[in-house]
């Protein structure tokens, strides 16, 4: 794990969302493995940019995301697909039939997972995984617990990921229970991974990932088995290393 801090989060922003346009330049048609929440907002603002400078196309890119929450349309305003399309797929050259996301109000979610782990593998695998941290130690909804072997599955959310995200609900009562995920095996059969963490909430989760033993119970501690995985951090994510 090649650790890099930032000096705030609009600096990581940049580095990330360069990051990123590297691997679309090598491999236009890459696909990429996104990731939702406040951590990168940033980078997809600077994607955009670029993008508006004429310095990235999307065109042939394929994008599949981590996760999406379970019962909740793809139309509903707390989806993650609603936040891919307001943070990145609208404003972007991106085909909408080249991004991906699980179906999270499929019927059946057991078939949904399998479709969904079957649809990653039909695109040729994640060339680059960007990723954040929650401050259990998830990466994407794998909670702590979840095994290294596990493909995309339905997770019931720790009532700690479910506060940290009331904040873009009604109500704690509105958040969805829970999620489909892509696994922890499905996240390191990407060839690279890029993992962001910004401020304060994230500077004990960074240290114990440094620091931690591999071990199913913090899942982020995984990443140490993948032989290409860069994180990158801002100083105040960085402040108890
Ligand atoms: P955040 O979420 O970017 O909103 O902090 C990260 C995560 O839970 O993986």
């Amino acid at each position: 794990m090649n650790i890099i801090e930032f000096k705030d989060k609009e600096q990581l922003g940049k580095e990330a969302a360069a990051f990123i346009a590297r691997s679309i330049e090598s491999k236009p048609d890459a696909v990429l493995g996104l990731a939702t929440g406040g951590t990168p907002t940033e980078t997809y603002k600077e994607l955009i940019h670029l993008y508006q400078m004429k310095q990235l196309s999307f065109k042939q890119t394929r994008t599949v995301n981590l996760d999406e929450y379970a019962g909740l349309d793809s139309h509903h305003e707390n989806s993650y697909m609603t936040y891919m399309k307001q943070h990145l797929f609208d404003h972007v050259d991106l085909p909408e039939d080249q991004y991906f996301l699980p179906n999270g109000h499929a019927s059946n979610l057991e078939e949904e997972c399998l479709r969904y782990e079957k649809l990653i593998q039909d695109l040729g695998g994640i060339d680059l995984q960007l990723l954040g941290i929650g401050q259990n130690g998830h990466i994407g909804f794998n909670e702590p617990g979840t095994p290294f072997d596990s493909k995309t599955h339905v997770i019931q959310l720790d009532e700690n990921t479910r506060q940290a995200n009331a904040r873009y609900f009604s109500s704690i009562d509105e958040v969805p229970k829970y999620a489909i995920t892509m696994g922890i095996a499905s996240i390191l059969s990407s060839k690279k991974i890029l993992l962001i963490a910004t401020g304060k909430s994230k500077a004990e989760v960074i240290k114990q990932l440094e620091q931690s033993e591999i071990h199913p119970d913090f899942p982020a501690s995984a990443l140490k088995l993948h032989p290409d995985v860069t994180i990158f951090i801002d100083s105040e994510a960085g402040s108890l290393r």
